[in-house]
């Protein structure tokens, strides 16, 4: 008959160091786990690409139709807006403290819930505060595609003083 050795005890040293290591490894795992998200690149779907809205006189037809309505386009985060001489486009955020501002068909202009913010349907200048200034405007360029609308946040057209100046007017109403 073979008789087996006893398994030796775990002394308290080895003991110990199994704990310290199993803590080590834990703590490891949860740091990775709350760093990793910070690392990964989030894409911001819409906001900062190029936004193709069709041709010109499509775009001034829908204006003509209904009244001048602003038209939303929701990915890109503006308004297609008709202004006295042209097409301007009016990144939605609001210029008091960035909420998304909706078109207010029935009072006619845009209107900001979070704080009351109003601005003019053919211009984005502020009716009633607190907003300080107008909605900021995006580039627009015309190509042989159609109206081309710059959605980076970073190169807007701001507007300080809180009035129409026809000069940020770049796709104008008339042929050419
Ligand atoms: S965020 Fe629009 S009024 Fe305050």
């Amino acid at each position: 008959m073979i008789r087996t050795r006893p398994p030796a005890p775990i002394d308290r040293r080895q003991l110990l160091r199994v704990g310290f290591f199993g803590a080590l490894s834990l703590a490891g795992a949860e740091i990775l786990g709350s760093v990793v998200p910070f690392m990964q690149v989030r894409k911001i779907v819409g906001l900062g690409v190029p936004v193709n809205v069709g041709p010109k006189s499509q775009v001034l037809s829908a204006f003509r139709e209904t009244n001048d309505a602003p038209i939303l386009f929701r990915q890109g985060h503006f308004f297609l807006i008709h202004a006295p001489g042209g097409i301007v486009a009016a990144y939605r955020k609001c210029t008091h403290l960035g909420c998304a501002v909706p078109w207010s068909a029935p009072e006619d202009r845009f209107h900001c819930p979070c704080h009351q913010s109003q601005y003019d349907k053919h211009t984005a200048v502020v009716l009633y505060g607190p907003a300080p200034k107008p909605l900021q405007l995006f580039h627009i360029s015309e190509t042989e595609a159609g109206l081309v609308v710059d959605t980076n946040p970073l190169n807007v057209i701001d507007r300080p003083n809180n009035r129409w100046d026809p000069s940020v007017i770049e796709i104008a109403d008339g042929a050419g």
